[in-house]
């Protein structure tokens, strides 16, 4: 499974400024939205495409249009921090959801509701900000490929390589791109150094 991990000096500062528990959410809410689009920037590098002609206002030339429909699909909550920038990047993208939430003692999430439109043949961009013990992302990609996706992309801002090591053994196929590769999980399953707790910081819920 390829996991790429973004090298990239604005992506760098933006992550730091997430991390930064000062940050308020006012401040989160944008930073994400910036992050997401360098991620998906990468995300979709070797999407297949076809060329076609485009006429500039001097001469017909080369261009580009990439095959296929897209579907995003974020996890929620956090996820939905990630889904604007898709669709500025992307709008032609149709949306999916799933809802996920880890129990505070098990770490161990559960679906509380899901609505995906038609995945067959299908690369389903997967939005989940953080990919810990891998438990969410596991199930919503198990979700995807039941659907008919023909290739998942797990966009995250912050992997632990607990839960990168869960994805590989289950679904090699899946590409993660990552804006950092994290050092490891605390007993609470959170993320080392990481950024604390993605939704809440997102939305305010403390
Ligand atoms: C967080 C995060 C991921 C999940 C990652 O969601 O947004 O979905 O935890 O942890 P895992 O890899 O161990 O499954 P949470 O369950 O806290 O819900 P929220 O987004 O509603 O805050
Ligand atoms: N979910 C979060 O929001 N943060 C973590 O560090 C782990 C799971």
């Amino acid at each position: 499974m390829p996991l790429t991990v973004l090298d990239h000096a604005l992506a760098a500062q933006l992550l730091t400024r997430l991390r930064d528990i000062t940050t308020p959410p006012e401040q989160f809410r944008p930073l994400t939205r910036a992050l997401t689009q360098i991620l998906i920037v990468e995300a979709t590098r070797a999407l297949p495409s076809r060329s076609i002609r485009v006429r500039t206002p001097l001469e017909e030339t080369e261009g580009a249009e990439i095959l296929g429909e897209l579907v995003a699909v974020p996890i929620l909550r956090a996820g939905l921090g990630m889904l604007d920038a898709v669709l500025e990047l992307l709008p032609a993208a149709n949306v999916g959801y799933l809802g996920l939430e880890r129990d505070e003692q098990t770490a161990i999430a559960t679906s509380y509701y899901a609505k995906l439109p038609p995945l067959e043949g299908k690369t389903a961009l997967l939005l989940d900000p953080m990919l810990a013990t891998g438990g969410s992302a596991a199930w919503a990609t198990h979700a995807l490929y039941a659907a008919g996706a023909a290739q998942v992309v797990l966009l995250c801002v912050v992997a632990a390589p607990e839960g990168v090591a869960r994805l590989a053994e289950s679904f090699p196929q899946l590409h993660i791109v990552a804006a950092s590769l994290d050092r490891e999980l605390n007993d609470r399953k959170y993320i080392l150094p990481g950024l604390g707790d993605f939704g809440d910081r997102l939305f305010g819920t403390f």
